[in-house]
């Protein structure tokens, strides 16, 4: 049923724009709709639209426990500009305490499992929660970001998560992200003035090279093709 939803929205949406398509999900699923927002650029972009639409919409975080100060400031920035208070999910205590003891703090580095023992506790088990009973889930996907997103629809039915997901942003490329940001004010991560176009946990992001993928920087260890969390599938 609701992959032929999705079949239908895409036909119907595909000629529109951003904003009629964020319009078009916040009218028809006011309360069951959120953007689930790392703070990083295109995220901000779309935080911006949606309020400017509907200042009560729905904008979560998960906060993971091991995120840069700079992502913390753009939160506090975007909390006082637009005189909101984020949603932010934590990972459960018992099981970051328990990953210690198996893996220690940093096991991410040992092999692509531990790595995602660590992702699925600090992010996906926390998302699920997030989106319990949502219909409708924003994201701030763009296909050109890598290898892993070139497939993907401006409407997807996630397995996963068994949901709606909307990549509003997904034809946009990063001109036009940081033409909006620019034209509009938006606060961003300060991180992204330092070289990282793609901001994630602090102990998995760095900084990339000129010439360099825009996600060269994130888990920067492992292959291009195995570089998603398990929030958003190949
Ligand atoms: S990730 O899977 O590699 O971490 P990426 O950083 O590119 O994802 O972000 C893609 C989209 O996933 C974001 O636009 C946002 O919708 C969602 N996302 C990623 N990280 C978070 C987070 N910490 N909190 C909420 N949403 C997130
Ligand atoms: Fe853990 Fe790194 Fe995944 Fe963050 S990105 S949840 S620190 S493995």
């Amino acid at each position: 049923m609701s992959k032929e939803l999705v079949e239908k929205l895409n036909l119907e949406l595909k000629d529109k724009s951003t904003n009629e398509i964020l319009e078009y999900f916040l009218k028809n699923y006011k309360n069951t709709s959120a953007l689930s927002s790392s703070l990083a650029a295109e995220d901000q972009v779309l935080t911006d639209i949606i309020l400017k639409k509907d200042k009560d919409a729905r904008i979560f975080t998960l906060d993971t426990g091991r995120l840069h100060p700079e992502t913390y400031d753009v939160m506090d920035a975007t909390n006082l500009k637009y005189n909101i208070k984020l949603d932010v999910y934590f990972p459960n205590v018992d099981d970051v305490q328990n990953l210690y003891k198996t893996q220690g703090v940093n096991g991410q580095y040992e092999s692509i499992e531990k790595r995602k023992t660590c992702c699925g506790i600090r992010k996906i088990e926390p998302l699920k929660r997030a989106l319990k009973g949502l219909d409708i889930w924003f994201t701030g996907l763009r296909a050109a970001q890598s290898v892993t997103r070139t497939q993907m629809k401006l409407i997807e039915w996630d397995e996963g998560f068994n949901i709606i997901k909307v990549n509003a942003l997904i034809d946009w490329n990063e001109d036009d992200v940081w033409s909006y940001i620019k034209e509009n004010n938006v606060p961003y991560n300060k991180l992204h003035d330092q070289g990282f176009p793609s901001i994630g946990c602090a102990p998995c992001t760095r900084a990339v090279q000129d010439g360099e993928d825009i996600r060269a920087g994130r888990w920067w260890w492992e292959n291009p093709e195995h570089k998603e969390c398990g929030l958003h599938r190949k």
